[in-house]
C-alpha cells in the first residue's frame, strides 16, 4: 500500500503522545529533515512537555545554526541552540580514522547533549532516525556499514525512554511527512544531510582550514546546483555537496607552482540514500563550480567531479 502521511501523521502524534504521557520530552535536532520533521511532530503531540536542543559542533553548514533557529520559530518547536565547536575539534586533532572519527565526535555529542539535556528533567528522548539508519548500522543479522551518528547510545547512557515516530520510514516519505505537517519546503525538501555533518566530508584528519574549505566549497555547490535546477538546466539531484581531499596538488600563479587542496564535487540521485547513481551535471554547471570554488576559497586548488555510483562507492567520502 502506497505511503499516506494522512493516515501516518495522526497516528504518530498518537504513539508521541502516548509514549510521553505526561512526562517530558527532549530532541537533538541537527537541521537535517529527519530531526526536524520529528520534532515538529513531538512539538504538535506534547506541545509544552518538549525541549529541542541543537548542538553547534562547528561541523554544521555555512549559517545553519541561524537557519535551523528561524526554521523551529516557524515550525512552534522550543529550540535552544549551544555553541561547542571548539570542544568537538579540540578532540579531533591527529584522528583520521573515519570510524574513530564518527565515534569521538558521536561520543561528545551524547556528552554535551546529555548536559543540555538534563535541566530540561525529560524522561523520554525522541529521536529522527529513519529505516536506513538502523538497517546501515547492522544487527538483525546485518553487517555494519557505519555508526551511525543518531542510532544507539543515546538512551542506554542517560536512562532515557526512546521515542522514535520516523522509524520505518525512508526519506522521500519523511519530506511528504514534513510536508503534510505544513513545514516550509525549504525543509522537508531539503537535501539529506548526516549526522555528523561536515566531519565526514574532510576525508583524513579534520583541521579548521580544511574545514573551512569545505564549508565555503559546500555552499558553492548547494547554490550553483540550486541555481541550476531552478532555471531547469538540470534535475535536482538528491544530495549534492564537496568534500575536501587531505592531499594537496599542484597548481600555477604566474609563474610560481603552488600547492592546494583538492575538492571532489558530488552529487547524486537516489530514493533512500541506499544506492545512488551520480548525477549528470551539464558541464557549464559543473565549469561555474569549479570557477567559483578555485576562486572564491582560500586554499582550493583543483576541483573534481566524482562519478561512481553506490554500491561500489558510498554518498558521503568520510
Ligand atoms: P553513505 O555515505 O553511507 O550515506 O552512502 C548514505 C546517506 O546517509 C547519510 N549519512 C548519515 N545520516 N547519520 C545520518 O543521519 C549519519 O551518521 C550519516 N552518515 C551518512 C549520507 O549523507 C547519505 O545521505
Amino acid at each position: 500500500m502506497a505511503f499516506n502521511p494522512e493516515t501516518f501523521i495522526p497516528e504518530a502524534v498518537e504513539e508521541i503522545k502516548t509514549k510521553v504521557g505526561n512526562k517530558k520530552a527532549v530532541i537533538a535536532v541537527s537541521g537535517g529533515v529527519d530531526s526536524m520533521v520529528a520534532a515538529a511532530l513531538a512539538a504538535k503531540a506534547i506541545p509544552g512537555q518538549l525541549t529541542a536542543i541543537f548542538v553547534d559542533t562547528g561541523f554544521m553548514r555555512k549559517g545553519e545554526a541561524k537557519n535551523v533557529k528561524e526554521a523551529s520559530e516557524k515550525a512552534g518547536i522550543p529550540l535552544t541552540v549551544v555553541d561547542e565547536s571548539a570542544r568537538f575539534i579540540g578532540k579531533l586533532g591527529g584522528v583520521s580514522d573515519p570510524e574513530q572519527k564518527r565515534k569521538i565526535i558521536g561520543e561528545l555529542f551524547i556528552r554535551v547533549f546529555e548536559e543540555n539535556a538534563k535541566g530540561s528533567g525529560a524522561e523520554v528522548l525522541i529521536q529522527g532516525t529513519i529505516a536506513p539508519d538502523w538497517i546501515e548500522s547492522g544487527g538483525a543479522g546485518r553487517d555494519t556499514i557505519k555508526s551511525h551518528h543518531n542510532v544507539g547510545g543515546l538512551p542506554e547512557e542517560m536512562g532515557l525512554e526512546l521515542c522514535e515516530p520516523l522509524r520505518e520510514l525512508y526519506k522521500h516519505e519523511v519530506r511528504m511527512v514534513g510536508k503534510g505537517l505544513g513545514l516550509p519546503r525549504h525543509i522537508f525538501e531539503r537535501q539529506p544531510f548526516p549526522g555528523p555533518a561536515l566531519a565526514v566530508r574532510v576525508v583524513g584528519e579534520i583541521t579548521q582550514e580544511r574545514l573551512e574549505i569545505v564549508r565555503e566549497a559546500c555552499a558553492i555547490v548547494e547554490e550553483e546546483i540550486d541555481a541550476a535546477s531552478a532555471k531547469e538546466l538540470m534535475e535536482r539531484p538528491w544530495q549534492y555537496f564537496a568534500a575536501v581531499l587531505p592531499t594537496k596538488t599542484v597548481g600555477v600563479a604566474g609563474d610560481e607552482r603552488i600547492y592546494k587542496y583538492t575538492i571532489i564535487v558530488r552529487a547524486v540521485r537516489s530514493l533512500d540514500g541506499m544506492t545512488a547513481n551520480f548525477s549528470k551535471i551539464p558541464p557549464e554547471v559543473l565549469g561555474a563550480i569549479s570557477t567559483r570554488i578555485t576562486n572564491e576559497v582560500k586554499g582550493a586548488g583543483r576541483v573534481l567531479y566524482d562519478i561512481t555510483n553506490k554500491p561500489p562507492s558510498t554518498i558521503e567520502m568520510e
